[in-house]
């Protein structure tokens, strides 16, 4: 359906990254974004424009909406609608910094708030990958423990997150993401942090930070919410997927095998034998 542009827009997006201008928004962060927030809300979300929205989104997020598991990232897939509008709105009036993204954000390239209210209809509806960046693996049990005690009440049993507060979905999201979300809030960096997570997570030494996010990012989402393994997004099916719209790569040269070792030269005859 979007086939002959999804190349150039793809292209196009990264090399004209729109600057920071005209439509930025002026006023207090917080006000702005809840502002906007509740506007959003209570409009009637069209799936259909959604997806066309995503075009932009899929650019780094992939089609999937799983984004990589290097955590550069996040998998957005499946997250709260609430959750997403509340994100977008916070970027976008600078409530949360997010350089690479905040241009994306503005008004000229994602439109107003019916837009925003799509195309997060859109990416809550899409199913998760279960292969997300985990962490090592070893510390399991105190991951478990902690989680249970500091994380389950705002966060779920199962990471599930909570649509009313609102608070994200963490289950399956990339270690790596995790790891750099939970320093931002611990630092004050994230200004859109949620205050009393704050105060629970001040007294984490690294590793229990490692272990419970460790643990977080091998919670499951319900089997309802997940992908079939490998699935592509029949929305994108011409995507350029790795290369960005350049040629792809020459297969890597054939592996020569291993010249054969000769078998080893005959023991030159003892003296005694070769005399008459
Ligand atoms: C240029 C790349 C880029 C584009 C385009 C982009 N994003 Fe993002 N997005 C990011 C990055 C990077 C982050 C994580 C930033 C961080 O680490 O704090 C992010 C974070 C988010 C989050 C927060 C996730 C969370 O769990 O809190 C949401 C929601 C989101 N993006 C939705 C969108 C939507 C919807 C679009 C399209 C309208 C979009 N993004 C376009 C790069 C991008
Ligand atoms: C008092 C409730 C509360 C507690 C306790 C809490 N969180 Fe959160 N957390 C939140 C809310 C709300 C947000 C979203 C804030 C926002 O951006 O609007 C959040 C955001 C996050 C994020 C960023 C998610 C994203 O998608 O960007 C991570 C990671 C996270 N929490 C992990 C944890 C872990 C791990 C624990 C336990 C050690 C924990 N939280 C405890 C409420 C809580």
């Amino acid at each position: 359906m979007y086939r002959p542009t999804i190349a150039l827009i793809t292209l196009g997006l990264l090399t004209v990254a729109p600057s920071a201008g005209a439509d930025e928004p002026q006023g207090d962060p917080a006000e702005l974004a809840k502002r906007e927030y509740e506007q959003v809300m209570a409009l009637t979300p069209d799936i259909d424009n959604g997806r066309r929205v995503y075009l932009t989104c899929a650019v780094c997020h992939r089609p999937e909406g799983w984004g990589t598991p290097d955590g550069a990232y996040p998998q957005i897939a499946g997250q709260w609608r609430e959750v997403i509008i509340k994100q977008l709105a916070d970027i976008r009036a600078r409530h949360r910094d997010n350089p690479l993204m905040y241009p994306f954000s503005l008004t000229r390239i994602l439109g107003g708030p019916q837009n925003m209210a799509d195309v997060a209809a859109y990416v809550a509806a899409l199913p998760m990958t279960a292969g997300n960046g985990v962490g090592p693996g070893v510390d399991l049990e105190l991951g478990a423990r902690l989680y249970a005690e500091h994380c389950a009440d705002c966060h779920g049993e199962r990471g599930e997150g909570k649509p009313a507060t609102p608070t994200p979905a963490i289950a399956a999201q990339h270690f790596p993401y995790l790891m750099r979300q939970f320093e931002a809030i611990r630092d004050g960096r994230r200004k859109n942090a949620n205050p009393e997570m704050v105060k629970q997570i001040a007294e984490f030494t690294p590793r229990d930070q490692a272990a419970v996010l460790d643990y977080t990012s091998r919670l499951r989402p319900a089997p309802e919410k997940l992908a079939a393994e490998n699935r592509l997004n029949p929305d994108f099916p011409n995507y350029v997927r790795e290369t960005l719209g350049m040629p792809p790569l020459p297969p890597p040269p054939p592996v020569v095998p291993p010249m054969p070792v000769p078998p080893p030269l005959p023991a030159a005859p003892a003296p005694s034998s070769v005399a008459e």
